[in-house]
């Protein structure tokens, strides 16, 4: 089964937006399979972002991530990582669309309240940099088929 890498960000987890967020995901029918409430120390936010060293924001992008604490997730499902992008909405939220986490609850890219692996590629250098395999818990929910 997939699994993706979701972080609410410092803004989300300042405005109190964790319990909103996660409940999305879970209505949408995902499992939540890891989670942590933790500051991420400067090297693992420059390693998490190093595809966008080179860009002029990559100080403030670092400077961001690491001003507060991070809600870490990993989540499974079919789909889940295609899926997740859609639920957040556009990286910037002027392009995201009403429904979508960033369309109803964000107004600058800069702080854009959440993030989510964009590929299986990126969900796995992801999980692993900010998880341990022990950290990860397998489990069935209970019920029929459609209990997924
Ligand atoms: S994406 O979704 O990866 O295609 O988005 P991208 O435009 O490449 O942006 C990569 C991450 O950088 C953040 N970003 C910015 N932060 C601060 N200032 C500016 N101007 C800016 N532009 C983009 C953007 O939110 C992406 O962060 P994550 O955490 O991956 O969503």
């Amino acid at each position: 089964m997939e699994k993706t890498y979701l972080m609410v960000k410092p803004d989300g987890v300042q405005r109190g937006l964790i319990g909103e967020i996660t409940a999305r995901f879970e209505k949408k029918g995902f499992r939540l399979v890891g989670a942590k409430l933790m500051h991420v120390p400067r090297e693992t936010a420059e390693q998490h972002y190093g595809e966008h060293k080179e860009r002029p924001f990559f100080g403030e992008l670092v400077d961001f991530i690491t001003s507060g604490p991070v809600f870490a997730m990993v989540w499974e499902g079919e789909n889940v990582i295609a899926t997740a992008r859609q639920m957040m909405g556009a990286t910037n939220p002027k392009d995201a669309a009403p429904a979508t986490i960033r369309g109803d609850y964000a107004v600058s890219v800069g702080k854009n309240i959440i993030h989510g692996s964009d590929s299986p590629e990126s969900a796995a250098r992801e999980i692993g940099i900010f998880f341990k395999e022990e950290e990860l818990t397998d489990y069935q929910k209970s019920g029929s088929e459609w209990v997924y």
